[in-house]
């Protein structure tokens, strides 16, 4: 098949990473047969730095135009005064709602052979497998916001809200994924404070009830389910939550696998082409020295493949490959505990080697 791709690398180890997984997917049209075609695209503080804006018109467009995006990460020190009027973060959120990119896949799963890299016990995270549907586009993250003088001062006010129609959608993306694993979804949601959560639970559990009876449905509270998420990871299927529970929770459970440089995204909305990144941010700390680990990067251009191409066996080559990378005790550094690592460029190397 014939596919465009968009590749944003953003700014930090996005940079060294994006590369790794544009010559994974190369390697797979290699072998299977495919075309894929790549057009690379400024996003984030570099783009502010280059054109003042951090999402260029240019972008949008030809991301608009694309079959699917992958992403590196945007943000980083240069730009995180908080009293600057740009800032990268705000790209990153207006190419997600331009595109109407709803839903969030965050697939957290443990890694038989690195186990070990967990700062949690074996019992507990040994066979892991969630899938978050974190809602991405509405919520705290896109509601009015502001500054206001009163008498105690200046305040700042982020309005949170989710219509009928929004939690809806992102319900059943939660549900039909459901489907195709252990048949459970949980909702997560704050609905003994929260206004908002309640419309969300029972708009949840009316969709739940009307179209997928045969689904095993609970809800958890967000405070609850941070601390579940540590003490019985394995309880869970699907969870499905809105934005910001669904940033943190996602977060917190990077921790599961032991390393937030394992985790990819797929953002989808109604059509196929989707944004795909690693849960990852730009690591500031560790850019330019070839040391952070591209699998994140890698993995979610496995999901691009799964979810916007329809090329599973392409997917599921790509999905192995990592695994036998990582089972023949390959680690780049977050995850060698000590132990010899290999770099950005080397790790890409051994996935590609391994593919085909
Ligand atoms: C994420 C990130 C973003 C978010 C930031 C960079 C805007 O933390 O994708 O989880 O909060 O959505
Ligand atoms: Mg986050």
């Amino acid at each position: 098949m014939k596919a465009d791709m968009v590749l944003i690398p953003g700014d930090g180890i996005g940079a060294e990473i994006v590369p790794q997984g544009r010559r994974v997917l190369e390697r797979v049209a290699d072998v299977f047969g495919h075309e894929f075609q790549f057009r690379s695209c400024a996003m984030g503080g570099n783009a502010i730095d280059a054109h003042g804006t951090p999402l260029p018109d240019e972008t949008l467009e030809v991301c608009r135009a694309a079959d699917a995006i992958l992403l590196g990460a945007v943000g980083g020190p240069k730009w995180d005064q908080p009293e600057a009027k740009v800032r990268p973060e705000q790209g990153l959120l207006r190419l997600r709602k331009e595109l109407d990119l709803f839903a969030n896949l965050r697939p957290i799963r443990t890694h038989d052979c690195i186990v070990d890299a967990s700062p949690l016990k074996r019992e507990i995270v040994d066979g892991v497998d969630i899938l978050f549907v974190r809602e991405l586009t509405g919520g705290i993250y896109f509601g009015d916001s502001g500054r206001r003088q009163t008498p105690d001062g200046e305040e700042a006010f982020c309005e949170m809200r989710y219509n009928v129609r929004e939690i809806e959608r992102v319900v059943r993306v939660a549900a039909e994924a459901a489907k195709k694993r252990r048949g459970h979804v949980t909702s997560v949601d704050k609905a003994n404070v929260l206004e908002v959560s309640r419309l969300w639970r029972s708009t949840a559990a009316r969709v739940m009830r009307e179209e997928y009876p045969d689904l095993q449905y609970d809800v958890v509270l967000v405070d609850a389910m941070a601390m579940y998420l540590i003490s019985r990871p394995r309880d869970f299927d699907v969870v499905v939550t809105g934005n910001m529970f669904g940033d943190i929770l996602t977060d917190e459970g990077s921790m599961l696998p032991g390393s937030l440089g394992l985790l990819p995204s797929a953002s989808l909305g109604e059509t196929g082409r989707g944004l795909y990144e690693p849960v990852h941010g730009t690591a500031p700390d560790i850019a330019g020295k070839n040391i952070a680990n591209p699998l994140a990067t890698i993995l979610s251009a496995a999901m691009l493949l799964r979810h916007s191409l329809n090329l599973a066996a392409e997917a599921d080559a790509v999905e192995a490959a990592v695994n036998s990378v990582l089972q023949a005790g390959h680690r780049t550094a977050d995850l060698a505990r000590g132990k010899p690592s290999i770099g950005t460029d080397e790790m890409g190397s051994q996935v590609v080697a391994a593919i085909g």
